[in-house]
């Protein structure tokens, strides 16, 4: 809108407004008589016109997806002598204009232009700020390929540490630049040793936190990790990476709580979404994974760890072409539980595993030695699963037999082998119960150290 314009308006609501206020006045006069009735209709008036103010003059680049705080101020990377080339490296212009809009005393726009492509080696974004905070990325971010510049922290490029309401937006696009990273990864080439990787963007400690309207592709590691925050809303989110890329996970989910990711379309080379210990309160819905492992539950108890996950919902997902789809994975002799979990509305096309349990997840080279303590896996249900297996088992529960899967219900399910044959399920030390149709059931006749009770007579 043109300054003109909206000066014309403003001014037309402030006569609106000031006409208003005073037949509000004349009106009440015998109605109202104590102040803090007559202070509470003045505050009312300059909150509405605040609001309506704030509303027609906003910057249409801030609109998106919120109305912006009437005194907000912008702090382009541009002004700080960021280039945007994609050759020169503006870490610096972006240190710079961080830094003063963290200190804005008002609500502040770190912004990240469009059509530009800035080329930034690892960079803090470090909290707390002053006032809230929107980082607008509407261009591209681009990682330094510079392997020095990663001495200091190999584990992160962009990462924002403990700042509250904070909207990251913009449609833009953050590059981790990572094919020179997977190259180096001993999971690609066994002769070199295994090294981290930095995950591309970590929200570390981060409260009231909104990412939408982003694209994040070819991570070093990681796409996105979520650590310790808390009240995080994630739509619109685009991941891709190529399906052999190393430890490429989309979504990272870890310590977290009160987490909801929806609408977002995950292509990589690892988990569309992994969710680890301490996490609660985790909603996905409207999910696209493929390709990928699926959405993931862990891996958790590594090492002889204790973990816990719970309340877990994932409602309205399509997988295509992945090796997983909604599967939980523990590490024989870890502690604690996962508990309380819902697959729901789900649609297969050729996965390889689209239901597993894995008790006895083993992500190393040499074997994993037998022990008795388990991640305690209590209270899964899957709920309106359907489409097709890439194998022939689509149900996989491999349990523990020391602490065998609890309270696992399965629900309308239906899946079938991609070439049209009957999919089979596997189960062990499970406890399940079946309500409506059930395609495939677990095997009739089960072996001694291979118990799955149910329900068998519902349906
Ligand atoms: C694996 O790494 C070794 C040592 O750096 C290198 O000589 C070899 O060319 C690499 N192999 C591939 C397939 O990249
Ligand atoms: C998370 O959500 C739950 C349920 O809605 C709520 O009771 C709890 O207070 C929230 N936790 C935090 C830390 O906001
Ligand atoms: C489970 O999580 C959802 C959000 O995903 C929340 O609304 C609900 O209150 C949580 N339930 C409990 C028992 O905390
Ligand atoms: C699961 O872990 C929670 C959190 O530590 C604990 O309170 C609960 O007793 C555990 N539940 C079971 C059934 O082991
Ligand atoms: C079952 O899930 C599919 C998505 O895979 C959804 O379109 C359909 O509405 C769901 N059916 C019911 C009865 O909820
Ligand atoms: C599992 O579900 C049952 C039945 O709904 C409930 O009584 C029990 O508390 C749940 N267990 C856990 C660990 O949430
Ligand atoms: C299960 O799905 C197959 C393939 O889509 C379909 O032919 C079959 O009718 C379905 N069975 C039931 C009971 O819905
Ligand atoms: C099956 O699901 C229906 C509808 O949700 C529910 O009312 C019923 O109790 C369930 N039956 C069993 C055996 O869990």
């Amino acid at each position: 809108m043109a300054p003109q314009r909206c000066i014309t308006l403003l001014a037309t609501v402030v006569i609106v407004l000031i006409l208003f206020c005073i037949s509000f006045y004349t009106y009440h006069e015998d109605i109202i008589v104590d102040d803090y009735k007559s202070g509470f209709s003045r505050t009312y008036a300059l909150y509405m016109l605040k609001t309506i103010t704030g509303f027609m003059c906003q910057e249409s680049d801030v609109s998106d997806n919120r109305l912006a705080p009437v005194s907000t101020k912008t702090f382009d990377v541009d002004s700080f002598g960021a280039k945007g080339d994609g050759k020169k490296d503006d870490t610096k212009a972006f240190k710079k204009a961080w830094k003063e809009a963290c200190s804005s005393k008002t609500a502040a726009v770190f912004h990240v232009g469009q059509s530009k492509k800035y080329l930034v080696a690892p960079i803090m974004f470090k909290g707390p700020c002053k006032a809230s905070l929107t980082m607008q990325i509407s261009g591209t971010i681009l990682a330094s390929k510079q392997e020095s510049k990663y001495k200091k922290d190999e584990k992160h490029w962009l990462r924002v540490d403990k700042v509250e309401n904070l909207v990251i937006q913009g449609g833009g696009v953050i590059d981790g630049n990572g094919d020179f990273w997977w190259r180096k990864s001993c999971k690609v080439n066994k002769t070199l040793p295994c090294k981290d990787a930095p995950t591309a963007l970590t929200l570390y400690k981060c409260t009231s936190l909104r990412l939408n309207k982003l694209t994040i592709k070819n991570a070093q590691k990681m796409h996105v990790s979520f650590d310790h925050c808390v009240s995080v809303q994630v739509s619109k989110i685009q991941v891709t990476a190529p399906e052999d890329s190393p430890n490429t996970d989309g979504i990272h989910v870890t310590h977290t709580q009160n987490i909801t990711i929806s609408d977002s379309v995950i292509g990589t080379g690892d988990d569309c979404i992994s969710i680890v210990s301490g996490s609660k309160n985790v909603k996905a819905a409207g999910i696209t994974c493929g390709p990928g492992h699926g959405i993931s539950i862990g891996s958790l108890g590594s090492k002889n760890s204790e973990a816990h996950v719970s309340n877990v919902t994932v409602d309205g997902a399509k997988f295509s072409g992945t090796t997983n789809g909604v599967r939980i994975k523990t590490w024989q002799g870890g502690s604690g539980n996962a508990s309380n979990i819902m697959f729901r509305n789900i649609h297969m096309e050729n996965v390889k595993n689209p239901i597993i349990i894995d008790q006895n997840y083993c992500d190393q080279d040499k074997p994993c030695k037998e022990q008795d303590n388990a991640v305690e896996i209590i209270n899964v249900t899957y709920q309106n699963i359907t489409g097709t297996s890439a194998d022939k088992d689509a149900v996989t529960f491999y349990c523990s037999k020391s602490h065998p899967c609890q309270g696992i219900v399965l629900k309308d399910i239906n899946l079938t082998q991609v070439d049209g044959d009957e999919a089979k399920a596997i189960c062990n030390n499970v406890m399940l119960t079946y309500n409506g149709t059930v395609i495939p059931r677990c095997p009739k006749k089960i072996d001694q150290d291979q118990l799955a009770f149910g329900s068998y007579g519902s349906c």
